[in-house]
């Protein structure tokens, strides 16, 4: 079963309720939150109190990634704003089940992020405990970017060793998600998929989220 996570990075933020309100009518599953903090990544957007006005708009889950140094400080503001997913990136977790563990004492779905650079074997001691395993398919930082074909192979390795070990950890992908590309994570094992430009600059955001899930 595809989920699909519209990235509100790319929505207009003038009229962020009426946006919220435009994809929710159209089913999806997530909401996707991009936290930066322009040390992490090149780019700055919002933080806990906006992700709490956010969820005060809406009744779908809210997803949040965060790509941001020191992630451990800010869990628990980011748990009280209502987040119900909340995704760290490795490469920002000097120790890494330290912060999961701190997630998941508060009773939230907890994920991992790997840049395009960063191997799947990074992760492979701890992917039990994940809810999700987000696999960047752009240099996180900005919306509108073009996908990196050779995440392919490192999702379909993630597929395979979650079969293997019988896991219930969920495969993500996030950048440059659009209907064609869609159909290439979905072969590789990708069952959450991420899309910001593809749906909020489209003109039919149903359209582009029916074709993103078929
Ligand atoms: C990138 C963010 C993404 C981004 C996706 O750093 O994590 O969530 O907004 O946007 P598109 O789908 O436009 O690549
Ligand atoms: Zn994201």
């Amino acid at each position: 079963m595809i989920k699909i996570a519209p990235s509100l990075l790319s929505a207009d933020f003038r009229n962020i309720e009426k946006e919220i309100k435009k994809v929710e009518k159209c089913g999806v599953d997530l909401l996707h939150l991009d936290i930066m903090d322009g040390h992490f990544v090149p780019n700055i957007t919002f933080g806990p109190m906006i992700v709490k006005a956010i969820n005060e708009c809406t009744k779908l889950p809210l997803d949040v990634h965060l790509m941001i140094e020191n992630p451990d400080s800010y869990v628990e503001s980011f748990v009280k704003s209502g987040a119900d997913y909340l995704t760290v990136s490795i490469e920002a977790c000097r120790h890494l089940h330290r912060t999961i563990s701190l997630i998941k004492s508060f009773n939230v779905k907890v994920g991992c992020a790997l840049n395009p650079a960063t191997s799947f074997c990074m992760v492979k001691p701890i992917l039990k405990d994940l809810d999700l395993l987000l696999l960047m398919t752009v240099n996180p930082g900005f919306g509108g970017q073009k996908f990196i074909e050779s995440v392919l192979s490192k999702i379909s390795q993630a597929k395979k060793f979650i079969e293997e070990h019988k896991l219930k950890t969920k495969i993500q992908v996030d950048g440059g998600i659009n209907p064609q590309t869609a159909r290439l994570v979905k072969k590789a094992g990708a069952t959450i998929l991420v899309a910001g430009d593809a749906i909020f600059k489209s003109k039919n955001y149903c359209k582009v989220i029916q074709d993103l899930r078929k």
